[in-house]
């Protein structure tokens, strides 16, 4: 049973490494810890919590962020952002990067991969025939490495590409088992997976045309949402498009982002 001062030794090391806030969460944090420690043989969290401190790159600080991050996600979710990104941002952002052919995405919460891959298909459809000419590869990161691991091996249920388009199911997917499906090559070959904490620097040499970050800022105190939203909007192209979950708001005084409509924001036009 993990005691209250445990807790708060947990609560205040993820808020400080990774913007989360569990302070809440006191049910979910136990339950999936205490889980942890009695499977891998930890007398106490105390002792746990002093490996994934004084080690901030070994296998008990991954596996804390493994254990207490929250990835539910699905494909086509917020479908109205895909729709918008078919009529609007991309013809714009194909305009923009004319001369060069190099359309940059990024989604900065990509959890088990199923927003990266939705969007790698929505570029493939929307560029058709032109899409070999292009670079549109979609940069996916997670602070999480179990859910980059599952996004690359892009094996999902039946019930989970159930929402996908037909002609998408039978054009990227493979049938592996009677149950999985697997991303065929064609569709992987449009993603990078790489470990990223949105807490740190952006190290990005070229600026992005479009960025997704939904429903992972709702884990951020207001203050630490702010910041980072100020910090993606000097790592994007003018006029680029910011995408949040609909269910997310951004206070518009504290952003110089421009408001298009509910969830979705634009850097001005240089
Ligand atoms: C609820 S999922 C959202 C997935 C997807 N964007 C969507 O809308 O369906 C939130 C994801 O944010 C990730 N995350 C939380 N804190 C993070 C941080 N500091 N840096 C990068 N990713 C983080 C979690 O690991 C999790 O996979």
């Amino acid at each position: 049973m993990i005691t209250d001062s445990e807790f708060q030794r947990i609560v205040s090391y993820m808020h400080k490494n990774y913007g989360i806030d569990l302070s809440q969460k006191r049910v979910l944090v136990g339950g999936r810890l205490e889980n942890y420690l009695a499977r891998n043989g930890y007398a106490s969290c105390a002792e746990y919590m002093a490996k994934v401190e004084n080690n901030p790159g070994g296998a008990e600080a991954t596996d804390i962020v493994n254990a207490l991050t929250t990835n539910h996600t699905y494909f086509m979710r917020e479908s109205e952002h895909f729709d918008f990104m078919q009529k609007t941002a991309l013809p714009w952002a194909k305009a923009r990067a004319a001369a060069t052919k190099d359309l940059r995405i990024w989604c900065g919460a990509s959890s088990t991969g199923e927003e990266p891959y939705t969007l790698a298909m929505v570029l493939m459809d929307y560029f058709g025939l032109e899409h070999s000419s292009w670079d549109t590869k979609v940069l996916a990161t997670d602070i999480s490495t179990r859910v980059l691991e599952h996004a690359a091996r892009g094996i999902y249920l039946k019930e989970d590409i159930d929402p996908l388009p037909s002609k998408w199911k039978q054009r990227y997917f493979k049938q592996i088992s009677a149950e999985e499906y697997q991303a065929k090559d064609v569709l992987k070959n449009e993603l990078i997976f790489r470990q990223f904490n949105l807490m740190n620097p952006l190290p990005f040499r070229k600026k992005f045309h479009i960025v997704f970050l939904r429903n992972v800022m709702i884990y951020f105190p207001n203050e630490t949402k702010h910041q980072l939203v100020q910090r993606i909007y000097d790592c994007m192209e003018p006029g680029g498009y910011l995408f949040i979950g609909t269910t997310e708001s951004l206070d518009r005084h504290k952003i110089n982002f421009q408001y298009v409509q509910p969830s979705i924001y634009r850097k001005q036009e240089g």
